[in-house]
């Protein structure tokens, strides 16, 4: 069996429990802090090897990290997860960090994530890998790294075959070049939105937005809808899979990282697509009734319990 192979960032995700925001030039005491590991790649990357388990055929994460007390969270949260780490080590930068602003009472966020060293991943440093990519079960890289190295990614998997997975997070215009190379295409409402210039209200305005980048050449399109679950795409049929819940919601950070995560490993596995979103869905569900990113990624067995469950 091949291995998942992501390339995407760590930061070390502090977050910030308050009853609101801030305003400027203010300061207000706040409810809570937690210090864990974060960075979209990362998160993705602990939840697929939590997903797949231990009898699984690996999860590889490519990044940059400083020399510093950050990058030993990094290294052992990867060690615990499973996950193998493909690092250049930066002695000209630091690990970087997110600020994370949760509001107490709703569990919404608000996040500045300032990258550090791995803003300084390289083309270079993918093309390093590219033996790796090319013997891949799937590609998967997010838009927290600079956007010509998830570019170059993409292009080395696809020319080998290798299935692409594009989480398109934090939101940026992408060229159709770049759109051409997602076999999936991973969009929250928001990201759908920045793309394609259509608010994605509901799941009539979801579609349109699919449509939209259905046409500019992606593959397949999962709309991550928050609480109403998450739509799929393709040129034959749209899917809406509902929110599979685990139980109360404490944090929302990092639902869509589990819903990645969780897809690509069941998609991996040989499952039927609309398994492997019941999948991810079933990933995030349970990730949000824990606080934290990294911290939250469900085992495979509490995943497989759960969707015996919701059958
Ligand atoms: O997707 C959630 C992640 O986004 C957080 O862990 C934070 O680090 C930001 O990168
Ligand atoms: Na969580």
């Amino acid at each position: 069996m091949k291995p998942i192979v992501i390339l995407g960032i760590f930061v070390a995700d502090t977050s910030y429990r308050a009853i609101r925001q801030p305003k400027m030039g203010e300061t207000i005491i706040g409810e809570g802090f937690a210090l864990g590991p974060g960075g979209k790649g990362s998160n993705q990357s602990v939840a697929a090897a939590m997903a797949q388990g231990e009898a699984g055929a690996g999860v590889h994460f490519i990044t940059r990290l400083g020399r510093d007390d950050f990058a030993q969270i990094a290294r052992q949260t990867w060690a615990r997860a499973g996950v193998k780490a493909e690092v250049e080590e930066d002695s000209e930068s630091f690990t970087g960090a997110a600020f994370i602003f949760l509001e107490s009472g709703t569990g919404n966020n608000a996040i500045i994530v300032s990258p550090g060293a791995a803003a300084r991943i390289s083309v270079a440093d993918v093309e390093a890998r590219a033996g790796l990519i090319k013997g891949a079960a799937a590609f998967v890289t997010q838009l927290e790294q600079p956007i010509p190295a998830a570019l170059r990614g993409l292009q080395i998997a696809r020319a080998a075959g290798v299935p692409t997975i594009l989480n398109p997070a934090p939101a940026a215009p992408l060229s159709d070049e770049m759109l051409q190379l997602c076999d999936y295409l991973t969009p929250n409402e928001t990201e759908a939105e920045i793309l394609t210039g259509i608010p994605v209200t509901d799941l009539t305005s979801a579609e349109q937005a699919a449509d939209a980048l259905l046409a500019r050449g992606v593959g397949a399109v999962l709309i991550t809808l928050g609480g109403n679950g998450a739509l799929y795409r393709d040129a034959e049929r749209s899917v809406h899979v509902p929110v599979i819940s685990a139980g109360p919601v404490v944090e929302t950070t990092g639902a869509g990282d589990a819903f990645n995560g969780g897809f690509t490993v069941a998609l991996t596995e040989g499952r039927e697509v609309i398994e492997a979103v019941r999948f991810g869905c079933a990933t995030a569900g349970i990730s949000v009734t824990r606080p934290g990113t990294a911290g939250a990624m469900p085992a495979r067995a509490e995943i497989e319990a759960l969707l015996a469950k919701s059958r």
